[in-house]
């Protein structure tokens, strides 16, 4: 498996599910760090027709060991699954690279059990957290293309696409080009998640590395700028409603994936984050509400005369006004506390 597979979807109303209910934490956790071992893919680089590529390919127990795992990931309540078939997950990888890379780079099929990538330029920001080279650019290019990749369509989920795994490490940051570009499409988010949920555990996905590893100084910086880059309101609203630590096994889960990183210190951090989005969503909710109120003087029964609104600059109002959480806002999270 690789190194980002987790999630943090609460459940039923206490976040439990009946059957892990039954599981002490001892045996969660043993559980737990099983999944997380299981070794799935292997990676290698090559070089292809003067192209560097990295080929991805399914070890022989591979779609045992995703039967596996997805148990694991319905007791534990997880929204994710893994592509048990080989081909579908050949599939799957391919498209979602194509639509989201194939403007530079190539992906294909290789014999029954292999992919073949192109080698994006760059470093995944997960290396650039641990190596202390992460900066704010970065994690706005991150909050720019997730929210491009969300406005694709997926047939498969009936609606807007989401990544599943969308953990620092399988997003690469190109320096040159200044742009960040979504790998590893081998987990996918249950079908049966709304679109909103889907989206905002993405975000979360990716917040939960940097709320996880990043310094004290730096954490809320960078978490807002990535918030303010892909500013979308409904979704950083539903975010903060998946803030709340859920309990049980998807919080051991979340542990193993983070090596337990302090536990105190992750709920006091997902809840100052909370405090923060869950205002934005508040404001936002006003503002739209006195947008819908203070109608402006229709223009259809009316001459036109100099100094009223014509229909491009009352759109333009009307979108800033809807931007605008309240006159004394700004209309984005603030960038730093
Ligand atoms: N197309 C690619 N370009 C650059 N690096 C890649 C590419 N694909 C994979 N990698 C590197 O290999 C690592 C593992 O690949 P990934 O597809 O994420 O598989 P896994 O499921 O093991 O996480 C990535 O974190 C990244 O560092
Ligand atoms: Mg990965």
């Amino acid at each position: 498996m690789g190194s980002n597979k987790k999630s943090l979807m609460p459940m039923g109303d206490n976040g439990t599910s009946s059957a892990e209910q039954l599981l002490p934490d001892a045996l969660s956790t043993a559980a737990a760090r099983f999944v997380d071992s299981l070794k799935i893919n292997s990676i290698s680089e090559a070089v292809r027709r003067g192209r560097p590529v990295v080929i991805k390919r399914r070890h022989v127990y591979g779609e045992q060991l995703t039967e596996l795992a997805n148990l694991y990931f319905r007791i534990a309540g997880l929204p994710i699954r893994f592509w048990t078939k080989t081909e579908d997950w050949q599939r799957w990888e391919v498209e979602c690279f194509k639509m989201l890379n194939g403007d530079r780079f190539r992906v294909s099929r290789v014999r029954n059990n292999a992919i073949c990538i192109d080698q994006l330029p760059g470093e995944s920001l997960w290396e650039r957290l641990n190596h202390h080279t992460l900066t704010r650019r970065m994690v706005e290019a991150a909050g720019i293309e997730f929210r491009r990749a969300h406005q694709f369509w997926s047939k498969d989920f009936r609606g807007s696409w989401s990544h599943g795994d969308a953990g620092m490490a399988n997003v690469i940051y190109d320096e040159k080009s200044d742009r960040a570009r979504l790998i590893d499409f081998e987990i996918v988010h249950d079908k049966s998640l709304p679109t909103l949920s889907r989206h905002a555990d993405d975000l979360l996905i990716f917040l939960l590395d940097l709320i996880a590893t990043a310094s004290a100084r730096q954490w809320l910086p960078f978490t807002l700028a990535f918030l303010n880059a892909y500013d979308n309101g409904p979704v950083i609203a539903q975010l903060s409603r998946q803030l709340s630590p859920p309990s049980g096994m998807a919080w051991i889960w979340w542990g193993v994936r983070t090596s337990f990183a302090n536990p105190a210190k992750i709920k006091q951090r997902l809840a100052k984050l909370r405090d923060l989005t869950s205002h934005l969503g508040h404001y936002r909710a006003v503002a739209a509400a006195r947008v819908r109120q203070r109608r402006r003087a229709s223009m259809t029964c009316q001459t036109m005369t100099a100094g009223m609104p014509r229909p491009i600059s009352r759109a333009r109002h009307t979108r800033e006004r809807a931007k605008a959480p309240s006159p004394e806002m700004p209309s984005k999270l603030p960038t730093s506390r």
